[in-house]
């Protein structure tokens, strides 16, 4: 059984608070200690008795309670990690300020903990010249800053300013924690900081299965779930990477704070991702991309009447993307492949693996079993994987097996 780590929901006063509550379960849920400091606005939003139910513990607000057990540096100092949502436009203002006239504040100066914050507030308010310097120097110490999507605020309006969905803030969260936790307890201080390790990096991020139609109604597809892409999304968002996503039928929520570019079939993904391709410093193409397609699309429903007892297709092959990528790629862009194969011998698996890299030109290759094997399922729509990282050469250059959100930091790891 995994040891709790103690994490800190940090509410402010914004409309989005009420979404704050589904964060706590999830990490309730996750296992982890969750003790929440609400600001006062915050309670107006949300009641103090949903939040100790939901977190299991006592809810604090005041400053100026507990004073004897010295009450925020005794949270502040046994955090593992401080996750503020939704983050308004005051509270970051005063957390880059260093200001601590409530008790998150005094929480957040007396912790060496990481922190995640997930701002909500109006465009306006996110646009405004303070709250962007603000941001600046958040971002500039380290601190993880997850969204805001753009969507729907509070009224009738929309825009940027949106919280980013508790599922993507939890994600992100996670991924941060992990970093950490990989780094040793020692260092927990150095990765925090370093944390931001992609800042600015232009990454584009295919994930999914493509459908090949075959008429109206009907595809040809694959058992990706897009979970192992939209890891490397969070887990990239985390690092401070500006993401580009082109998601191809994803069973997963798409964090909203992300460039998305919705496809369907293997063509319509070649083309986004060699639009998408231009402006970017890393493509990790982890999307499961039909290798052919139906010859021609029905423009009516297939009809068994008219096939009789057998039905044959024909198929034609589709553009290799990840090799067209790697032949035609810009000066220093790392291209990175997966090789998801049903191959059960480690050894036959590698030289698959080899052949592979050699044939698609890319940089870094992360090779995967996938499949149904006595009953357990592999890689496809699991919440686990394991893989190892070959480089052009074929030399084993990483491995890792654990959550997807692990793999892939691993598998950032390989950006320089
Ligand atoms: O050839 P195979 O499908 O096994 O190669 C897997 C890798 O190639 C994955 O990174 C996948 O996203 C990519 N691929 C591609 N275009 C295709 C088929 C696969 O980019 N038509």
């Amino acid at each position: 059984m995994k040891t709790p780590r103690t994490i800190i929901v940090g509410i402010t006063g914004g409309i989005a608070a009420y979404k704050a509550v589904n964060i706590v379960r999830a990490f309730v849920l996750n296992g982890d200690s969750v003790h929440v400091i609400a600001t006062p606005a915050a309670l107006r939003f949300v009641g103090k008795p949903t939040l100790e139910a939901i977190s299991r513990n006592p809810v604090h607000t005041d400053l100026y309670e507990g004073v004897a057990e010295v009450r925020h540096v005794a949270i502040g100092q046994g955090a593992d990690l401080i996750v503020v949502a939704p983050a308004t436009a005051n509270s970051i203002a005063k957390i880059a300020a260093g200001l601590a006239d409530d008790l998150l504040g005094n929480t957040i100066l007396a912790s060496t903990a990481p922190l995640v914050i997930a701002p909500a507030m109006h465009t306006e308010m996110w646009n405004n010249p303070a709250t962007v310097a603000n941001v600046a120097v958040l971002r500039s110490r380290g601190i993880t800053i997850v969204g805001p999507g753009v969507g729907r605020l509070t009224g009738t309006d929309s825009g940027a300013g949106r919280m980013e969905e508790p599922e993507t803030i939890v994600a992100v969260a996670l991924a941060v924690l992990d970093r950490v936790a990989s780094a040793g307890e020692q260092s927990r201080e150095a990765v925090a900081s370093a944390g931001q390790d992609l800042t600015g990096r232009r990454v584009l991020i295919s994930a999914g299965g493509t459908r090949e139609p075959l008429d109206p109604v009907r595809f040809l597809g694959n058992r990706s779930s897009g979970k192992q892409g939209v890891a490397l999304v969070q887990a990239a968002l985390a690092r401070g990477a500006s993401v580009t996503l082109i998601a191809a039928n994803l069973e997963v929520a798409v964090p909203t704070s992300v460039t998305t570019i919705l496809v369907s079939s293997a063509v319509e993904m070649h083309e986004a991702m060699t639009l998408a391709a231009d402006s970017a410093e890393v493509v990790i193409m982890a999307a499961a991309v039909a290798d052919y397609r139906p010859k021609t699309v029905q423009l009516g429903k297939i009809k068994k009447a008219d096939a009789g007892d057998t039905l044959t297709l024909e198929l034609v092959k589709n553009p290799d993307i990840l090799a067209g990528l790697a032949a035609s790629r810009k000066p220093g862009q790392l291209i990175i492949g997966f090789a998801a194969e049903t191959e059960t011998d480690a050894d036959r698996l590698l030289a698959l693996g080899r052949d592979k890299i050699s044939r698609k030109g890319c940089d870094f290759l992360v090779v995967n079993r996938v499949g149904h094997t006595s009953g357990a399922t592999e890689g496809f729509g699991t919440e686990r994987n394991t893989v190892t990282v070959l480089d052009r050469h074929g030399v084993i250059v990483n491995e890792a097996s654990g959550s997807k959100m692990s793999v892939a930091n691993c598998i950032l790891d390989l950006i320089r």
